[in-house]
């Protein structure tokens, strides 16, 4: 059978690593798009190189629509379909609302949110036509709970799931699934930028398990999401926060 493929967005970031590894594992070939300018990709390549992960990469402006549009159909060209889009890009731009500018807002919302109607609208119909594909969102629990400091990025993050249980009733009868991963705070670099008193006064006291989550935990289950056994879950969003969700 001709292998799969899957693109992932933010793919260089620690998320983004480990579903690049997981889902090269299980046999895709996989697709890694990071932002413009980012200087770590030469050595992520080669690290990935030395680990045996086989990866395109891709420099792709997410917030774009016209870069996305353009980057798709040029990927369609090259390698004839893309069976799994991996929603993954975002970022933080943590302040309070008070002080919490236009551009800090706009930023967020285009990485993390329009970014999910910039790559899938230019991949759903190729997934429709051929009766396969499966579409998941990383949100977060944040999106969920919401947190101090995130009006942005929980706005963003609670929007995306909006965008996922429309649209898997949309494409529900032709095979392809749309799914929400909300993942807890992981051992990322994103987290490890955060004020660390933060961190340590304020969120791990509300993690039950007590201790933050593996990104490979996450690309377990969004691997689980990709494979012909996830096929009757979709509209869904999985949790995965360590127990966070019950303070
Ligand atoms: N709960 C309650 N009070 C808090 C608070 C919290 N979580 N965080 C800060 N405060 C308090 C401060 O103690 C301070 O109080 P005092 O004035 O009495 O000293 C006050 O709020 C600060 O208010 P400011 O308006 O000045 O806040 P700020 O604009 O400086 O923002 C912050 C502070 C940047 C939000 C900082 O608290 C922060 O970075 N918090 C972490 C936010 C967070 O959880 N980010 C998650 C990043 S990881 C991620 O997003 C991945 C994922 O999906 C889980």
């Amino acid at each position: 059978m001709k292998k799969r493929v899957a693109l992932i967005t933010g793919a260089m970031g620690g998320l983004g690593t480990a579903l690049c590894r997981r889902l090269h594992a299980d046999g895709f070939t996989v697709i890694a798009t990071h932002s413009p300018g980012n200087t770590t990709r030469e050595g992520w390549l080669a690290a990935r190189r030395d680990e045996g992960v086989t990866v395109r990469a891709c420099e792709l402006d997410v917030s774009n629509g016209n870069a996305c549009d353009a980057v798709v159909r040029r990927l369609l060209e090259e390698v004839g379909a893309i069976d799994v889009l991996v929603n993954n890009a975002g970022i933080t731009r943590d302040r309070s609302l008070r002080k919490m500018s236009a551009e800090d807002w706009h930023a967020v919302l285009g990485t993390n949110l329009d970014s999910v109607f910039n790559m899938t609208r230019p991949v759903l119909e190729t997934m429709t036509g051929r009766g396969w594909g499966r579409i998941i969102n990383i949100s977060s629990v944040n999106g969920q709970r919401g947190a101090f400091g995130q009006c942005n990025y929980a706005a963003a993050k609670a929007g995306m799931h909006g965008f996922t249980k429309s649209l898997a009733l949309e494409v529900a009868r032709h095979g392809v699934t749309v799914n929400t991963v909300s993942p807890g705070y992981l051992d990322t670099s994103m987290v490890r930028h955060m004020p660390q008193e933060v961190l340590r006064d304020r969120i791990l006291p509300q993690i039950p398990v007590g201790r933050l989550g593996k990104p490979e935990e996450v690309a377990g289950l969004v691997a689980f999401l990709a494979s012909e056994a996830g096929g009757y879950v979709t509209g869904a969003n999985i949790a995965m926060n360590g127990g966070q969700h019950m303070y």
